[in-house]
């Protein structure tokens, strides 16, 4: 039969964390008590009256049908809200937000409405996978900016050869960072304004950790920075900043143009989101906004309990001061797939390989915090104590390289 797989999809496997699942669940169902820590959902709940504010309006007869594609205006006027009270930037409900399902869908679907074969998608590697996938799928070439720990994990813009500079459409940024845990400071982000003013690119900056920060930092909106809106759009999402990853509620703000074509594309890649769904998006940035802060402490006692363990492992690590991961270094001689594959087989610990996110992946391991600390302090116990034994020799016959 001809028509199974278009040209676009040559390459393209089933995303790593859809393929971990059959993994995991056949573990599970023998036994195992897996601990996940590969994946960034979170285990918190979302506030009792985000979840009031759903099934309220589900109970409605008249909320069950088709909505506007662009959500409804109290929807984006919560989202313009949202920003004027925690970056002071203010948008336009109209021009220049649009809903999304879940960010993710958004970063897929803009690259689709921006990028055309031969043109260049500069992609942060480490970095979330949507943005290499979204780019190939469209016909546009990857390129990958390397983060590295010497440059605290900032790309270098001088990098990017003039020849390559010239036909860069897009460039990913994505702080505080997946799946390092690095955050930006003011002057990286003009830097970037200034770099894609000068070479007429657009800067897609990806904040859906801007709400989970520690030891006092604040993430900026890129939007904060003059001239932003001329060359910039950014993503964000509720999935991470009020604990309602499976609910599907992103955003995509800034220069209206770009935020046309995406909305353009959107009108015929679907239909628009589930009212019940809207309200409680509404309730959740418009309410009480002061549990974030606690919320964020029980991720920053979670980051220091696997911080200690790294600590006496001697392990090289980043402590962050945003987003839910811990990043740090394999033991040597591994390969990060190798090492997870045989820490899920030999401990039921799952965490994610760091060369899932690009090459500059290789050698490190992100470890997710998004599980109780009862469970996080058994996982790091299993891991300590198997990261022992493979480090004094005991442990025979494990793959190694
Ligand atoms: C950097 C980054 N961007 C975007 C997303 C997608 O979030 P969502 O689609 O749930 O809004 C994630 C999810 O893990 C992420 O880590």
């Amino acid at each position: 039969m001809r028509g199974i797989r278009s040209r676009r999809m040559e390459g393209l496997e089933v995303q790593y964390f859809a393929g971990l699942v059959p993994v995991i669940d056949q573990l599970l169902s023998s036994g195992v008590d897996v601990i996940r820590l590969d994946i960034g959902s979170p285990d918190l709940p979302p506030t009792q009256r985000v979840i009031d504010a759903l099934s309220r309006s589900a109970r409605r007869e008249t909320h069950h049908g088709y909505q506007p594609h662009k959500g409804i205006l109290p929807l984006r006027e919560a989202w313009a809200s949202f920003y004027r009270q925690r970056f002071k930037v203010e948008l336009d409900p109209d021009q220049e937000i649009v809903p999304l399902l879940g960010s993710k869908e958004g970063i897929f679907h803009l690259c689709q409405a921006i990028l055309n074969p031969g043109d260049v998608a500069l992609i942060p590697d480490p970095g979330y996978l949507t943005y290499e996938s979204g780019a190939s799928v469209s016909g546009a070439e990857p390129t990958f900016l390397a983060l590295r720990k010497e440059n605290d994990y900032l790309p270098d813009l001088g990098e990017v050869p003039e020849e390559i500079a010239e036909r860069v459409r897009v460039l990913w940024l994505n702080y505080p960072n997946n799946p390092t845990g690095a955050v930006a400071n003011e002057h990286f982000f003009e830097q970037v304004l200034s770099f894609a003013s000068q070479h007429d690119i657009l800067v897609c900056h990806d904040a859906a950790y801007s709400s989970v920060t520690y030891d006092g930092y604040r993430a900026p909106s890129i939007l904060e920075f003059p001239g932003a809106k001329e060359v910039a759009v950014e993503f964000n999402t509720l999935s991470k900043s009020h604990n309602m990853a499976g609910w599907r509620v992103g955003v995509a703000v800034g220069n209206s143009r770009v935020l046309s074509s995406l909305y353009t594309l959107k009108t015929h890649a679907d239909s628009g989101q589930f009212l019940p769904i809207m309200e409680a998006g509404i309730e959740a940035l418009t309410g009480d906004q002061e549990w974030i802060e606690e919320r964020n402490k029980v991720y920053r006692q979670r980051r220091d309990l696997v911080a200690a363990v790294l600590q006496d492992l001697g392990v090289d690590y980043l402590l962050p001061k945003g987003a839910i991961y811990m990043w740090f270094s394999c033991p040597t001689g591994w390969t990060s797939t190798r090492f997870a594959q045989a820490l899920l087989r030999r401990t039921g610990v799952s965490l994610a390989p760091g060369s899932i996110f690009g090459d500059q992946g290789e050698g490190f391991i992100r470890l997710s915090l998004c599980a109780p600390e009862h469970r996080l302090a058994d996982a790091m116990k299993r891991m300590a104590d198997w990261w022992s034994e493979i480090s004094t020799g005991e442990l025979k016959g494990e793959p190694h390289g």
